[in-house]
């Protein structure tokens, strides 16, 4: 197995990824904070089947952590996460330094207005500016062809997708399904922070949210009684606290009262101090 390229200046980041453009390969980018685990391993490998130079940067992005987040505590296994990169085949890994990406006298911000206060935007402020923000500098950095990422973070990337649009970038971008535990919990860098009870009870954002499918499935296009049912089950869940449970248009992540076409049905649930998150997109035939 060959070790991947490691860089963590732009120039030589720029210059790697110009000479596998030279050589005629298409450049596939998938972002991340590391800790990688079986999720970012699937958009990974997804970039190596579509892809001649696969580039993973590893980037712990300090604007988008709240002044009372976990960016300190933030998971940071360096050499494992090499390990997996190496086990993937990745060509590149760009893992630069906070300086590199904001340097003194940074001023410029990515906001995505409308879609980034709204859902995990209303209890994070700033979170969606931050990444807005460092993933257009990833974009200017690595400049690729196609770009992965992971429904988990479902308004993420839709924010994302309308920055591309709205700033006419000219990457690609390709959503993944969400790669989940045998028992339904979204792997997230976060889950380890979870309690043996807290770890027991997180399955409970999946149940629910298998729950409100099969109402669908069954012909309920009312949101409200939906959203209604995954409040009380996380109301009676030890140890849970909901921050939200939504059902929006995934166009314009706005709250509606009648399912139909394409919608986000998205929840956010605290176990202490942690917060997790999940979430279905269904296409709502009319009943
Ligand atoms: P991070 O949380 O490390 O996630 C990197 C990518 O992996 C994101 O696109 C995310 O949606 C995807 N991912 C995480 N868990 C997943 C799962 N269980 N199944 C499928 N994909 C999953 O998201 C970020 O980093 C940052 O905000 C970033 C975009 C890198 C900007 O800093």
């Amino acid at each position: 197995m060959v070790t991947p390229l490691l860089t963590t200046t732009l120039d030589a980041t720029r210059s790697a990824v110009a000479a596998a453009r030279a050589r005629g390969q298409r450049v596939g980018f998938v972002p991340t904070m590391g800790a990688l685990h079986a999720g970012h391993l699937s958009l990974i490998r997804r970039a190596r089947a579509e892809c001649g130079f696969v580039v993973v940067s590893i980037f712990v992005n300090p604007t988008q952590f709240g002044p009372h987040e976990d960016l300190a505590r933030y998971p940071r296994p360096f050499e494992k996460d090499l390990a997996a990169c190496t086990a993937e085949a990745v060509d590149l890994i760009f893992n630069p330094t906070a300086e590199v990406v904001y340097p003194p006298f940074f001023k410029t911000f990515v906001e995505v207005t409308g879609l980034q206060n709204v859902l995990c935007g209303a209890t994070r402020p700033g979170h969606f500016r931050g990444v807005a923000t460092v993933v257009l500098k990833l974009f200017n950095i690595v400049q690729p062809d196609v770009a992965y990422f992971g429904q988990k973070d479902a308004q993420q990337a839709r924010i994302l997708i309308q920055m591309v649009r709205d700033l006419h970038l000219s990457v690609e971008m390709v959503l993944c399904p969400i790669v989940r535990e045998a028992d339904g919990l979204a792997l997230s860098s976060r889950n380890v922070y979870l309690s043996t009870e807290q770890r027991q009870q997180a399955p409970v954002l999946f149940q629910c949210l298998r729950m409100i499918q099969e109402r669908i499935a069954a012909g309920d296009r009312l949101t409200e009684p939906l959203v209604q049912l995954a409040r009380a089950r996380i109301w009676e869940t030890p140890g849970a606290r909901l921050d939200y449970a939504a059902i929006v248009d995934f166009e314009r992540l706005e709250p509606i009262d009648v399912l139909s076409g394409k919608v986000l049905i998205a929840l956010a649930v605290f176990f202490g101090a942690t917060r997790l998150i999940d979430n279905i997109l269904v296409d709502v035939s009319p009943a």
